[in-house]
């Protein structure tokens, strides 16, 4: 089996990179993680990376000249890798137009709510202080507008009493550890293809799929 050769991009901490290293060892995963980049050479994630044997970049946005430089250098380690898809995991920096266009429909995203609703920093401080009932988590493809393009995946979870920004966050986390390896199997296996903006599932008239589920009881 060819396997996608996938680069993720990250700036901290790595939990969903972790988790797609880990989904990616299984013989039958249909994607392998062959670089993985940080924009802050600190990030904890690259020590994951390092751990599991996978390639890194530990590039440091600050020098670059600009934007566009910066993710210039990002795509030619990429090409240069043999990257054929991009999953975004935690990478916390706006991207250049051009690198978007460069990877459009080959590139993916993480964001902790249940997107249209909460794109943005800070959403279960959000969601909590809308007195929100239920969350989640989305996977969509990368389009130029920030927390935007076509959703592959999502997950929902419960917001419980009691709950601050740290257990809902901690939470949802869980559910995006599942989500990310499920949603890029789809895409990587072939399941999920987009065709202008919208998505398709193979073999499947309706549109939720698979691809809507909530890993909570
Ligand atoms: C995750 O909550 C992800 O959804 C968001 O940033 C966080 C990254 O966490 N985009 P980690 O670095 O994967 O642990």
């Amino acid at each position: 089996m060819s396997k996608l050769r996938v680069g993720v991009l990250i700036s901290g901490r790595g939990s969903n990179l972790a988790a797609l290293i880990d989904a990616a060892r299984a013989p039958d995963y249909p994607a392998e993680i062959v670089l993985v980049i940080s924009n802050r050479p600190q990030a904890a994630g690259l020590d994951r990376a390092r751990a599991a044997g996978i390639p890194v970049r530990a590039l440091d946005h600050k020098l670059a000249e600009s934007r566009e430089a910066f993710d210039r250098t990002m795509d030619e380690a990429l090409r240069a890798a043999g990257v054929e898809f991009v999953c975004m995991a935690g990478y916390l920096r706006v991207l250049s137009d051009g690198f978007v266009d460069a990877w459009h429909n080959r590139m993916i995203n993480i964001h902790p709510a249940l997107l249209p609703a909460y794109p943005g920093l800070d959403t279960h401080r959000r969601v909590l202080a809308d007195g929100g009932r239920i969350t989640g988590c989305t996977v969509h493809y990368v389009r130029k507008a920030v927390d935007t393009g076509p959703i592959i995946a999502q997950a929902a979870v419960p917001v419980v009493a009691g709950d601050d920004e740290a257990s809902l966050a901690a939470r949802v986390l869980a559910a995006e550890h599942v989500l990310y390896p499920f949603a890029l199997r789809l895409v990587a296996s072939g399941q999920v293809t987009v065709a202008g903006d919208e998505i398709r599932y193979a073999g499947m008239a309706d549109r939720a799929g698979p691809a809507l589920f909530s890993p909570m009881p």
